[in-house]
């Protein structure tokens, strides 16, 4: 007897959902029959998803600080899929440099994207959420968030910064139904840092791992809510 896919009929809102985690995470629903509204900026890497996963998939390009880009993920959902159960806040950047040295322009652009892109996609999904009778939020945020380095005040900051935005997110919506949980990894194997997806860095985690506890929590039974999840390479280099 086969059974059904894991996430049949689901809809899920990835941003960033073209590469890295994201793209990790685009592929795991589909594969456990859900389907998927991705964002990201580059046009060539949104077509490389669709052309690779089909109808599953629909795109949004634009920038994940443009609240019309929050607004259009939540539309896409509704017309092509009719609905939407799970927001993941995936997308962002990191820029690092020490204080003294970074560009004002850098700071302000990596909490637009890690920061208040979560705001913003967040607040646009929950009527559609609650239409739904409930559904998930979660967040790709750091271990950094916790952790802080010298030459990571803006990242270490924007993810410090996510870690309790979503806890108050949390306490003000499980009321309706909706769950927020944030995810902490450690170092990843993808390219969010130059080289970073090379073979020598093979002892880091996969984004298959990072995904794994997202598809991990939303098979959590109704009543329990992990809220924070964190996850870190077995044996760092
Ligand atoms: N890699 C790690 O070691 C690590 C560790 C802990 C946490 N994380 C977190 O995990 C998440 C994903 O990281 P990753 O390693 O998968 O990075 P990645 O490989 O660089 O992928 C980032 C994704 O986000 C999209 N993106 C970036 N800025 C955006 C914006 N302003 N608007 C819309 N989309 C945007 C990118 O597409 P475009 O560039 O085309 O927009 C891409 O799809 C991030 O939040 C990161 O902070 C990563």
């Amino acid at each position: 007897m086969t059974s059904k896919p894991q996430l049949d009929g689901h809809v899920a809102i990835v941003t960033g959902g073209s590469r890295g985690i994201g793209l990790a995470l685009t592929c795991g629903f589909v594969a456990r029959g859900g389907r998927v509204v991705v964002s990201g900026r580059s046009r060539s890497d949104l077509d490389a998803v669709v052309s690779e996963l089909g109808a599953s998939v629909a795109v949004v390009q634009g920038d994940v600080a443009d609240p019309a880009v929050a607004e259009a993920l939540i539309r896409t959902a509704t017309e092509r899929f009719g609905g939407v159960d799970s927001l993941i806040n995936n997308a962002g950047v990191g820029t690092f440099a020490n204080v003294a040295d970074m560009a004002a322009e850098d700071w302000h652009r990596l909490i637009a994207t890690n920061l208040t892109g979560v705001f913003l996609c967040s607040k646009a999904v929950i009527p559609a959420l609650k239409q739904r009778g409930g559904g998930w939020i979660i967040n790709i945020s750091s271990l950094a968030g916790r952790n802080s380095f010298a030459g990571g005040a803006a990242y270490c900051a924007s993810k410090a910064g996510l870690n309790a935005f979503a806890e108050s997110l949390m306490l003000e919506v499980r009321k309706d139904n909706i769950r927020v949980s944030t995810v902490m990894p450690g170092s990843v194997q993808t390219a969010f840092s130059a080289g970073g997806d090379a073979p020598e860095h093979d002892w880091k985690l996969s984004a298959d791992d990072v995904a794994q506890v997202v598809f991990d929590l939303l098979g959590s039974s109704a009543r329990s809510l992990p809220s924070r999840v964190e996850i870190r390479p077995s044996k760092p280099k």
